[in-house]
């Protein structure tokens, strides 16, 4: 089973893509943790595509599909979370689904508002090593500033100042928003209110998921 999670920054792809990881055993790729390591390891590819992620700007194409399609390739089952994010990275995802005989199951959009967007990521806190998203205000860890999974100390993205979150968000409007209109008519294309309790959520997101 292959799932798409769509949406905004902050409408929280990442929290739902790990809860749906433990539910249903499918691998969660996504290039915005895998780019983060990348940049934290100083590798050619993190030297490449920090300037763009500090600004919010999207990480050049030639950078991220070719990475993106062979991660795909190699698992079971994935959900997506960031990627695709504009036409072209859409386009060569239908493509080469096609040519290894693959599909997108579920395409599903988490619909949040912009002003609960800013607060959310203005109080959010990150663990850089598992990639786990908390919040100060709405989802605190267990012990304040340490990742409940693995301990590591979290740390404030240093793309989510409210400068960014705003060119984060025009990002979004300006290339992403277009391949919402890819999938619309895909059949296999949903809607879920992101705005209420992350369980509730959840509990959407599987009701529209049948294994
Ligand atoms: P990426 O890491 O993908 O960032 P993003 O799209 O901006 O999304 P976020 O991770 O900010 O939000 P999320 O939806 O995962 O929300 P979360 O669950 O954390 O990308 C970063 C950068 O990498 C990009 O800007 C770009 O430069 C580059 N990049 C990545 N992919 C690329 C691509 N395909 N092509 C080119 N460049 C690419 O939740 C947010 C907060 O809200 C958390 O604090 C959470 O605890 C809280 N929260 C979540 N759900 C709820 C709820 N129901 N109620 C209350 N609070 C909640
Ligand atoms: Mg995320």
């Amino acid at each position: 089973m292959n799932i798409l999670l769509l949406g905004a920054p902050g409408a929280g792809k990442g929290t739902q893509a790990k809860l749906l990881q433990k539910e249903y055993g499918l691998q969660h790729l996504a290039p915005g943790d895998i780019l983060r390591d990348a940049v934290k390891k100083e590798t050619e590819l993190g030297l490449q595509a920090k300037n763009f992620m500090d600004k919010g700007n999207l990480v050049p194409d030639e950078l991220i599909i070719d990475m993106m399609l062979k991660k795909i390739e190699s698992t079971d089952g994935v959900i997506l979370d960031g990627f695709p994010r504009n036409i072209k990275q859409a386009q060569a995802l239908t493509e080469y689904l096609k040519k290894i005989d693959k599909k997108l199951n579920y395409v599903i959009k988490i619909v949040v508002k912009e002003n609960e967007i800013i607060r959310r990521l203005s109080s959010r806190r990150v663990c850089p090593l598992c990639g786990h998203s908390y919040n100060k205000v709405f989802n605190p860890p267990k012990v304040e500033g340490l990742c409940d999974v693995d301990g590591e100390k979290l740390i404030h993205r240093k793309d989510d100042t409210e400068e960014t979150i705003k060119s984060r968000l025009q990002v979004f409007e300006d290339h992403t928003r277009p391949i919402i209109d890819y999938y619309k008519d895909s059949g296999v294309y949903f809607e879920v209110d992101g705005e209420k309790d992350f369980m509730e959520v959840f509990e959407d997101l599987k009701s529209i998921v049948i294994e």
